[in-house]
């Protein structure tokens, strides 16, 4: 379908047909054949703002998974309609933490006298309840781009942070930005009584780190830095916080997808990159920068499956249907839900930087 030019017209004359009443955003691990018709590209804090600042369009057709969808619709006005062209474009991460798993871990640190101590802070891929659990608790939401300001304000409200759903985010801004040891954090997992963690382990940690993963950062190991450091001299190694502590420590810059790119961007011909996130988006950036060598981090091949269910025939049938009236796949987050995931957005929002 990528190179089908029937559907390229297609979509760009819904497009041009649609005019300013539409805004497409497009998240950097998208397929090319559907990033180039966004009006924005972004890590998931970019496509939040760039969302939130677009009151003149009607529709938001969000090219990315279902949790920046729901973000967009609760920081859009409730006349703006928000589609997701595939709804099966979720995220096993955010799937990892659900609201009666997340009430039950609550439960769990009341019992244990230390629930006012805990400050919520959800990575920006979770399910919108999540993100209202935080904001009815006096947390917040973060992402990988303003995950070390999230924290240090958390640690302002309160002496401990329950981090959900990822725990290498957590573990490696705790861990590697704020000046926490390993020993501080200990991991809540959801598939065992209490955690499968004792009332004293809660009380002693800092750092309550869900259980939670992706599964394409998760796939990097250690042992390929060093395969390619041993095999490309002075290649810099460049990933995603999303990567297991083991990885990240190895690498040389560690940071959100807008960073890589303009890491990538910055950097001088002939210099040389392992990158380790997504790969639609390290090819492209492969493409892009002929003049340098920009590898990626992983022998297998590693797309994310559900960003890639957002392809060509998807977009176009999204957009065709918009021409006539009708808005399919909307994405729309219920009102009282919305309320509390506002408030939780609005925090991060705000943090300096
Ligand atoms: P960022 O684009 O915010 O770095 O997030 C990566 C990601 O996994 C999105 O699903
Ligand atoms: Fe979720 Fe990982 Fe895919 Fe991002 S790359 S959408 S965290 S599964």
């Amino acid at each position: 379908s990528a190179s089908d030019p029937d559907l390229v017209a297609r979509a760009l004359a819904a497009k041009e047909a649609l005019g300013d009443r539409v805004f497409v955003l497009g998240h950097h691990y998208q397929r090319d054949e559907v990033i180039r018709f966004a009006d924005v590209t972004g890590d998931s804090f970019k496509l939040a703002r760039e969302a939130a600042a677009r009151p003149e369009a009607e529709y938001i057709v969000f090219c990315g998974v279902h949790f920046m969808a729901e973000s967009a619709d609760i920081l859009t006005s409730p006349a703006q309609k928000v589609v997701l062209p595939d709804l099966a474009a979720g995220c096993s991460m955010a799937d990892m933490a659900r609201l009666p798993q997340v009430e039950d871990a609550w439960a769990a640190l009341e019992a244990a006298g230390i629930a006012q101590d805990v400050v919520p802070v959800t990575y920006m891929n979770s399910s919108a309840d999540i993100k209202a659990f935080c904001g009815r608790n006096g947390g917040a939401v973060c992402t990988s781009s303003n995950a070390e300001v999230a924290l240090e304000w958390a640690f302002q409200q309160g002496q401990k942070v329950l981090f959900l759903p990822d725990q290498h985010l957590g573990r490696n801004t705790a861990v590697l930005k704020m000046g926490l040891s390993l020993d501080d954090c200990v991991v809540w997992d959801p598939h065992r009584p209490g955690g499968g963690l004792t009332e004293q382990q809660l009380r002693d940690a800092t750092m309550i780190l869900w259980k939670g993963h992706c599964s394409v950062h998760g796939r990097f190991s250690p042992d390929t830095v060093d395969d390619l450091r041993a095999t490309i001299p002075g290649v810099q190694v460049l990933v995603h916080p999303e990567c297991r502590h083991e990885v990240v420590l190895k690498a040389d810059l560690v940071g959100s997808t807008e960073f890589i790119i303009n890491t990538i961007e910055a950097a001088p011909a002939g210099s040389a990159w392992a990158v380790g996130t997504e790969l639609n988006l390290v090819k492209r950036l492969a493409a892009e920068h002929p003049d340098k060598r920009i590898v990626f981090l992983d022998k297998t091949v590693c797309y994310c499956s559900t960003m890639n269910r957002i392809d060509l025939p998807h977009f176009v049938w999204a957009m065709e249907n918009l021409v006539e009236g009708v808005v399919v796949n909307q994405i729309e987050v219920d009102p009282e839900t919305e309320k509390w995931a506002k408030v939780a957005l609005d925090r991060m929002l705000a943090l300096p930087g």
